[in-house]
């Protein structure tokens, strides 16, 4: 069964049409790469499956199960959005951490809010060890253990994507999506965030990557999608997409991010 199923999503921003109808399906251990021009709508899309802006048409399901459509009359209230969300973990360009708590408090506190904020006594103490032993897992995953009591700022860019994404993963999202996670780093820390994001995928991660390293969406992507004006212009194997582009389109970008790296 797919993971992740996206059925027609459209979204306006009042006049300007940015998602035009987008649909594509994800099974387990799939990692999809976004591709496409500035403006294209790569973001907004992964906005709309992370409940950052709400879909004005289509519908989502995760692991067959109906977590938007905009034809349900009755509103989506705050928690059910939020419950929703849950399935997906999102990185961002900017890692967005916490800079007043450090590397490890980063990574526990949602997951203590939304475990242990009911739980008293032993039971409490219990979760919230579980919480800690899960947060030391992950930083050792991307191999930050020593860096628990660090703060955001002094941390490189690198590190703080790879604590941004062990965050992530901190509430067990079935898909994990990145929105160019090594846009604003210096070539050499892209290669320690891209390390991480492939052993993800050995571990037979989900995940959506926004990026244009196409060098990286090559290697790592089973399947890529080419977005052009808000809709997916030409998708396929990364050998399709990349070694036998089809529409123009696509052969330009191709073509024109060639010459820029
Ligand atoms: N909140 C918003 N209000 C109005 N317009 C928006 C909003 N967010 C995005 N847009 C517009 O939607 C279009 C698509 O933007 P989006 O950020 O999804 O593109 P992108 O493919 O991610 O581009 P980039 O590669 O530069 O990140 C752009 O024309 C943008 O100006
Ligand atoms: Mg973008």
């Amino acid at each position: 069964m797919a993971v992740l199923e996206v059925c027609n999503i459209k979204k306006n921003f009042s006049k300007l049409q940015v998602l035009k109808g987008i649909d594509f399906s994800l099974e387990e251990g799939e990692v999809l790469a976004i591709i496409g021009s500035s403006g294209s709508g790569k973001t907004t899309l992964l906005r709309c499956l992370n409940f950052l802006e709400i879909p004005d048409e289509g519908a989502i399901k995760v692991n067959g199960n109906v977590v938007y459509d905009a034809h349900r009359e009755k509103r989506y209230t705050d928690s059910e959005i939020r419950q929703n969300r849950l399935n997906f973990g999102l990185v961002f360009q900017q890692f967005n951490l916490f800079p007043q708590y450090n590397v490890h408090r980063n990574l526990t506190m949602a997951a203590e809010l939304l475990e242990a904020k009911s739980l008293k006594g032993a039971a409490r103490q219990e979760k919230l060890a579980e919480i800690n032993k899960r947060a030391d897992e992950l930083l050792q995953k991307v191999g930050l253990s020593e860096k628990a009591e660090s703060y955001p700022v002094e941390l490189s860019g690198g590190q703080q994507q790879r604590v941004a994404i062990a965050r992530a993963l901190m509430l067990s999202p079935n898909i994990l999506c990145f929105d160019e996670p090594t846009s604003a780093l210096d070539p050499e820390l892209t290669g320690e965030v891209l390390r991480v994001i492939d052993e993800l995928r050995q571990d037979n991660r989900t995940m959506v990557v926004v990026t244009h390293e196409m060098e990286f969406a090559r290697k790592v992507a089973t399947k890529v999608i080419f977005m052009a004006d808000g809709v997916i212009e030409e998708e396929g194997t990364p050998e399709e997409v990349f070694a036998h582009p089809k529409s123009l389109k696509l052969q330009s970008f191709l073509l024109s991010s060639l010459e820029k790296f």
